[in-house]
């Protein structure tokens, strides 16, 4: 199994990237803000929760989003890999991430952190707010309160994957495919070097 963490501030291009990266390696894609979307327009309990933490730009109770992966980590046996898309995003999702994918005799290969310029996050979001539908979209301070959980309390969660040795960062502004080229060569010289220590 080969399992990756995307990680960066909102609108840093995580969801792009996955995009790309899923169909190329085959990897089940996980991210956590589109699994909470889903919950609100079916308008279950949990989403309705959410969305009052979303809308403000809040971070999500930890324990919501963490019970949300576990179950989506046991209802995907056959993945050959997970890529993680805005999880996690405090130390305690970090911690929790590990347990779930020791239990699953598995890790995380590596974090890449994408790092792009507070000018140009609220540039790319308010742009898409303009017809994307997202309420936390469509307003200068909601993505500055986005911007602000992110520094207080997501930022740290690099540190952890530091002590490890599995954080990258790359320059998240140029093309997108200049971005996915960088990510797809990181990607190729960590999968050989697993692939030669199974071997
Ligand atoms: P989530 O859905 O995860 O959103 P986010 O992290 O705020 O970031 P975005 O999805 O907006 O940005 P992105 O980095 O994916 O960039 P994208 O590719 O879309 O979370 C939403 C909310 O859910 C959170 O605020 C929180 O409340 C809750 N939540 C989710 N996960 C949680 C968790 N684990 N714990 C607690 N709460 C949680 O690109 C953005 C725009 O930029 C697009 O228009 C794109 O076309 C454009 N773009 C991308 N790349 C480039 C490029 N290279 N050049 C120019 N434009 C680009």
């Amino acid at each position: 199994m080969f399992n990756i963490i995307l990680f960066g501030p909102p609108g840093s291009g995580k969801g792009t990237q996955s995009a790309n990266l899923i169909s190329k390696y085959g990897l089940k894609h996980l991210s956590t803000g589109d699994l909470l979307r889903s919950e609100i327009t079916l308008q279950t309990p949990l989403g309705i929760e959410a969305k009052n933490f979303m809308d403000k730009g809040q971070l999500v109770p930890d324990e919501v989003v963490i019970g949300m992966i576990s179950t989506a980590l046991e209802t995907n046996p056959e993945a050959q890999g997970f890529l993680f898309d805005g999880f996690p995003r405090t130390d305690a999702q970090a911690e929790a991430l590990d347990k779930l994918l020791t239990l699953k005799k598995t890790s995380i290969a590596v974090m890449f952190a994408l790092d792009v310029s507070e000018d140009e996050l609220i540039k790319r979001l308010l742009n898409r707010g303009q017809s994307s539908g997202r309420s936390d979209d469509v307003s200068e301070n909601i993505i500055r309160s986005r911007i602000q959980e992110y520094e207080n309390k997501t930022k740290p969660v690099a540190d952890y994957y530091k002590r490890f040795n599995k954080v990258i960062h790359i320059k998240g502004e140029g093309t997108v495919n200049e971005i996915f080229e960088f990510l797809s060569n990181e990607i190729e010289k960590r999968k050989e070097k697993i692939q030669a220590t199974v071997s």
